[in-house]
């Protein structure tokens, strides 16, 4: 009689979507990029992905979900069952600009559980190569004599490109044309061929294009270079000081995640973000890693709150119409 209790307890707890921590994982993990294949995300994701796996002992599955500014793929994670087995990856734009512009059906901050921070990354401001400027003076020169507003490539409305794009209107009064896209992997390809003008993009996306020679760069968003690519001049050094801007990202699992399955999910990512191998290639890509203070799901969840209070007014100000 016990035994059958036992047994029939463990069916619900399971059924009702409540792993058992002890045992998890126990199947492969989706993790849900909310952009296309090939960008900054889903490379941050497939780096993290690889190294996380080897410590949970199950594959974790990338799937692009993409639209939207990135709402629709953390749309998906918000409806999924609250086992750890679907996992969000997003960043300033998914997670806290999106609240600003979208009717979203869900909150970010109540129907998500946070995991971890992840890596970040100053914006770079960059250009197709026919832009007869080599510095930024001359590309605001360039910009501001044009006919038409110059062209803006965007990983859609929210995202975090579209942010940058709104922050760098705000700073130089020059009005852009956003160019939204799926992410900023086809925005790039659409700059390399001369598409579209200009992008403040993620320095990870961009950086290995600006050393082919295929696009230019003409600032980094911080008051510091980037360590991997020291020839790119900041903000404040290249005449546009105080226009800084860092990308950050973060893991999130459904509300009501079990918190020992939270905990398991964040001590892979941290040993993740630990590893030799997988720091040289997030640093490569010129991606900063969190301080271990910076590292609890706490840290996250605060972190992410003291955003949404500081980037919404600027957002909302905006008053950003969705095509
Ligand atoms: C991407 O992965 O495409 C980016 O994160 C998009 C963006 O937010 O600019």
């Amino acid at each position: 009689m016990r035994r059958v209790v036992v047994a029939a307890l463990l069916a619900v707890l399971t059924w009702s979507g409540h792993a058992l921590a002890g045992d998890f994982p126990s199947h492969p993990i989706t993790l849900v990029v909310p952009f296309s294949a090939g960008g900054p995300t889903d490379a941050m994701a497939r780096i993290l992905g690889e190294r996380m796996q080897k410590t949970l002992g199950q594959p974790i599955t990338i799937e692009n979900v993409t639209g939207a500014g990135g709402s629709l793929g953390v749309g998906r994670v918000v409806r999924a069952p609250p086992d750890g087995y679907t996992v969000s990856i997003g960043h300033l734009g998914t997670h806290v600009a999106n609240g600003a512009i979208y009717k979203l059906g869900y909150d970010l901050v109540t129907d998500l559980e946070p995991v971890v921070l992840l890596p970040s990354n100053p914006m770079i401001i960059v250009s197709k190569n026919g832009v007869p400027a080599k510095t930024l003076p001359e590309l605001l020169a360039w910009m501001r004599a044009k006919p038409t507003p110059p062209t803006a490539g965007t990983a859609g409305a929210g995202s975090g490109s579209h942010i940058a794009g709104l922050y760098f209107e705000n700073i130089t009064g020059i009005k852009l044309q956003y160019v939204p896209y799926r992410g900023t992997a086809p925005a790039l390809n659409d700059l390399i061929a001369g598409q579209i003008d200009i992008i403040v993009d993620q320095t990870s996306n961009s950086i290995a294009q600006v050393r082919a020679g295929t696009i230019r760069a003409y600032a980094v968003t911080d008051d510091k270079r980037v360590e991997s690519a020291p020839d790119i001049p900041t903000t404040d050094e290249a005449g546009l000081p105080g226009f800084h801007m860092t990308l950050w990202s973060g893991l999130w699992v459904p509300k009501n995640t079990p918190k020992d399955v939270v905990i398991r999910l964040n001590q892979a990512a941290v040993e993740a973000l630990n590893d030799p191998a997988a720091r040289k290639k997030f640093q490569d890509l010129g991606l900063e890693i969190p301080k271990p203070s910076e590292l609890s799901p706490e840290a996250l969840g605060g972190w992410q709150k003291a955003e949404i209070a500081k980037w919404w007014p600027m957002i909302k100000a905006a008053n950003v119409k969705i095509e």
